[in-house]
């Protein structure tokens, strides 16, 4: 594990961003596996000023997103996949056939899930995965308690989830209870992870997942046993991590 802790939460999405702008220009056909939320903003708004110089070049990666409401459709802006064209595909030149979220609206949320899983599969895994965490530790939408042996799968979301999404999304419809998540044991077969936090509100969540034991109660918990995690926090992310971690 390599934990980087910088001052605050825009300089934690510039150093993620030039993480994965140095991968992609290493691997132009990265395939890449995104997450939403607010800890992804700064990131995402750094990613589109380096295309935007000209060092990033899109056009041959690939994206499948972690997760996705239940009976939310595209054009929702409740919806993760409006998220992610407000705050990245639409600025930067991704092929839209290269794009994957799950489908929230499909009758057969199970199919979906297979589905999904096996368009992760035919595309040779995920090669570099970004991730957030909840301050509950979850990672996707992959709530405590739920396994650490998931693939793509239909999650009951945790009313706190809910409550604090509700807030920080500001929708004044409400957020459903279910979703498609990405699973833990998906997640831990990407070959590089990079997770990403700012804020005190994560301390105690990142203290759990980084430093106490795997467990299904803190599912961030088993991203220890990961080959290749790198982690980047802003201070009042890190303030509850007992080891010293230069920046
Ligand atoms: C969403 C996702 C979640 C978020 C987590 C943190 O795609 O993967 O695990 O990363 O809920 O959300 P924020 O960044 O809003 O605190």
């Amino acid at each position: 594990m390599n934990v980087k802790v910088v001052p605050e939460a825009k300089a934690v999405g510039r150093e993620a961003a030039r993480a994965v702008a140095a991968f992609i220009l290493r691997h132009p056909r990265t395939v890449l596996g995104l997450a939403t939320g607010t800890t992804m903003v700064p990131f995402y708004e750094d990613l589109v000023r380096l295309y935007r110089e000209g060092l990033l070049d899109f056009s041959q990666v690939t994206t499948f997103n972690l997760d996705e409401y239940c009976g939310v459709g595209a054009d929702d802006p409740r919806s993760y996949h409006s998220f992610m064209r407000e705050h990245l595909f639409r600025w930067v030149n991704l092929d839209a056939t290269r794009i994957h979220l799950p489908d929230g609206m499909v009758e057969d949320a199970g199919s979906e899930c297979e589905r999904y899983e096996a368009v992760i599969d035919g595309a040779g895994g995920i090669d570099l995965q970004v991730l957030g965490i909840g301050v509950n530790g979850h990672i996707g939408f992959n709530e405590p308690h739920t396994g650490l042996g998931t693939i793509t799968h239909v999650t009951n979301l945790d009313p706190g989830t809910v409550t604090r999404n509700q807030r920080v999304t500001g929708a004044t419809e409400p957020l459903p209870h279910t979703a498609i998540s990405v699973g833990v044991k998906t997640i831990m077969r990407a070959r590089h992870l990079l997770l990403l936090a700012f804020g005190r509100d994560k301390a105690e969540a990142l203290s759990q997942a980084l430093e106490g034991p795997i467990t299904d109660e803190v599912p961030a918990s088993v991203l220890q046993l990961h080959p290749d995690l790198r982690v980047i926090l802003d201070q009042d992310a890190a303030a509850k991590l007992q080891k010293t971690f230069l920046s």
